[in-house]
């Protein structure tokens, strides 16, 4: 069976259908999602957080963006995969742009790329969407600014800030992207630009009426660990890893301390 494709999610609009996106980073979790029918991944440069360690998304490479890229990508048979460009590989200038996307589409293998800004990466996603790499933009709150915005505050608040967003997602639309996301953004301006444009928005943290949903996937299942047990508002957890993980690990240690396991039937003679 085929892979979805950006023609299937302008499809979806056309139709008034919903459709939900999780991050991914590496193949198990991946086929995981993949037969539980989520129909488009996100290789996030979140994992600069959720799997690397760092406190931001602002030192993730290309390098590690195309090996987690390309594990998804080997994991999954139905998603529709795009992988992030992260920080320092885009904002050059197209050209830069089209060199770093063009390595997560052969070598890692995505159908689709994903890079941050409205207006002022309108010649980047131009130039990808004619050479063929589909793109989605990101408005909003864009993490890897997270130094300009001095932290994660609620995006197009006031009059001129929610013109401004309506001109970025019109600029990324008229470019050519297949899709935006709207992160951190008031639920009436996301309705407000989801009415407004053709590609379908993807919100998080951007109130109901956007065309889809992302949530990073170790929030979703109750994974991550909040600092200072501070969960932001939009985030809504459909499990608990976190601590069904730390039982097991708990339960296994207990066992072979206490000489329980392995028993008979794990052993060899
Ligand atoms: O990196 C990421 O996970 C993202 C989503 C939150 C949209 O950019
Ligand atoms: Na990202």
């Amino acid at each position: 069976s085929r892979r979805v494709t950006v023609r299937d999610v302008a499809a979806a609009k056309r139709r008034g259908e919903r459709w939900p996106m999780l991050t991914a980073y590496d193949a198990m979790t991946a086929s995981v999602f993949d037969e539980a029918g989520i129909p488009v991944m996100l290789v996030g440069d979140s994992m600069g957080n959720t799997h690397l360690g760092y406190d931001s998304t602002v030192p993730v490479t290309l390098d590690q963006m195309v090996m987690l890229s390309a594990a998804v990508v080997r994991g999954t048979q139905r998603a529709l995969i795009i992988g992030d460009l992260p920080f320092g590989s885009y904002q050059e200038s197209a050209a830069q742009a089209l060199r770093s996307a063009t390595r997560l589409v052969k070598e890692a293998g995505v159908g689709a790329v994903k890079l941050e800004g409205g207006e002022r990466s309108a010649d980047q996603v131009s130039l990808l969407v004619e050479s063929g790499i589909p793109v989605m933009a990101h408005v909003g709150l864009t993490p890897q600014s997270v130094h300009a915005f001095g932290g994660h505050p609620v995006q197009g608040r006031g009059e001129e800030a929610a013109q401004q967003l309506l001109r970025d997602a019109k600029a990324v639309q008229d470019a050519g992207a297949f899709a935006v996301v709207l992160e951190l953004v008031t639920a009436e301006l996301a309705a407000e630009v989801t009415r407004s444009l053709h590609i379908p928005t993807v919100g998080i943290g951007a109130g109901p009426d956007c065309d889809a949903q992302v949530l990073v996937w170790t929030d979703m299942a109750g994974m991550t660990d909040w600092p200072g047990g501070r969960m932001p508002r939009f985030v809504k957890q459909y499990a608990r890893l976190r601590e069904t993980l730390g039982d097991a690990a708990r339960a296994f240690a207990e066992d072979v301390v206490g000489g329980a396991y392995p028993a008979e039937q794990h052993s060899f003679h």
